[in-house]
């Protein structure tokens, strides 16, 4: 009796599949052939791998394969389907080729004007800070920059502030967990350079500073100053005087006055607070009828602090109080920009909307 056999099916469905996908690889080059654009390019990607397509209903016809096929049948139709693939793909990035070319053919008129280029502009804080900067450096003095962040040190102890003096908490200061702090004014600047030289020094040190002051229309927890420092033999409090009127005058015009009020700060003796004439009413307090709300009607606008540097900072650093003698001061940048630029929130410099800062430029 002869044995049952099997017929040899293996051969043929896969030798049909194969057939199956050639005739199916002609037919999508046929009709890639005619593609001309991006929509009809997702239409045949469609047709032939969509999930309803072509090459899914082959697919499925490989469950009706003896189990032991079927392996060899899906790597068929793998390596057909990454065949199409990059078909399409390169029939893709022709079609964008050729788009982005018609695009360059469409004729360019180079004597078409352009748009007016846009610049930017020096911010008003950075302007009255180089301003005031350029003043003093065109009569001697050296720009320094010292970090914002100090040690109690050089903002307090070297600057005749010791642990249990009540200035201290005029200064509403940011303790870092360092131990250190965020500088509450620049006057430590004054120290570190008097340590590293020694008389005369003659500088400005513009940068910012740190309180714990709640935001409003006049105060930030950030801001900025320009100190000043004056240490030789004979210098007095005319040449302080002397110095604000012309650096006044040239930031806000020529017929400024500067006039110090006494005051009291640890580190200079005398102190003086400074103001200077009011740009708005240019003095006079008024504005038509009504009272000037730049200076609230008082002629004066404050700028800020100043001194004869007193002489036990002077001896902290080695200077002798016997020979030398120097002056201080120490200005509110942001009170000074907003004057200049008739600004009456100073927010307005820290929110940096273009348009604004336009306007300023
Ligand atoms: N450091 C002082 C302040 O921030 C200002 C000042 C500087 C006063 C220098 C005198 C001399 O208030």
């Amino acid at each position: 009796m002869r044995a049952f056999e099997f017929p040899d099916v293996e051969e043929d469905e896969i030798g049909r599949l194969g057939d199956d996908l050639s005739a199916l690889g002609e037919r999508f080059e046929a009709a890639l052939a005619s593609v001309d654009d991006g929509d009809a390019l997702d239409a045949l990607r469609l047709t032939f791998l969509g999930r309803n397509g072509e090459i899914t209903a082959l697919r499925r016809s490989i469950g009706t394969l003896p189990a032991a096929e079927r392996p060899e049948a899906g790597k068929t139709i793998n390596e057909a389907v990454a065949r199409l693939e990059a078909q399409l793909e390169r029939a893709s990035s022709a079609l964008t080729n050729r788009e982005l070319a018609a695009q360059l053919d469409v004729a360019i008129d180079v004597t078409f004007p352009a748009p007016p280029a846009r610049t930017g502009s020096i911010h008003p804080l950075r302007r009255t800070l180089e301003d005031a900067c350029d003043y003093f450096q065109r009569r001697g003095f050296a720009v320094v920059l010292g970090d914002e962040i100090e040690t109690e040190y050089y903002n307090f102890d070297a600057l005749n502030i010791p642990a249990d003096h009540p200035a201290r908490e005029g200064f509403d200061t940011f303790y870092l967990a360092n131990g250190k702090l965020l500088r509450p004014h620049t006057s430590p600047t004054q120290i570190r350079t008097m340590q590293q030289h020694p008389p005369p020094i003659a500088i400005v040190n513009p940068g910012k500073a740190y309180r714990r002051d709640a935001v409003d229309a006049r105060h930030s927890y950030m801001f900025s100053q320009i100190e000043g420092l004056l240490v030789a033999p004979g210098i007095h409090l005319g040449h302080l005087k002397g110095m604000l009127t012309g650096l006044c005058r040239e930031l806000f015009g020529p017929n400024q006055a500067v006039r110090f009020r006494p005051s009291f700060f640890p580190f200079t003796e005398p102190s003086a607070e400074v103001d200077t004439t009011c740009p708005g009413c240019g003095g006079s307090g008024k504005r038509g009828d009504a009272g000037c709300k730049t200076c609230g009607g008082s002629g004066w606008i404050e700028i800020g602090g100043s001194g004869m540097v007193h002489p036990d900072v002077l001896r902290e650093c080695n200077y002798d109080p016997e020979r030398v003698s120097g002056w201080a001061f120490g200005l509110g940048v942001e009170r000074i920009a907003m004057v200049r630029y008739d600004v009456d929130d100073l927010r307005v410099f820290f929110e940096n909307d273009p348009a604004v800062l336009a306007q300023l430029a």
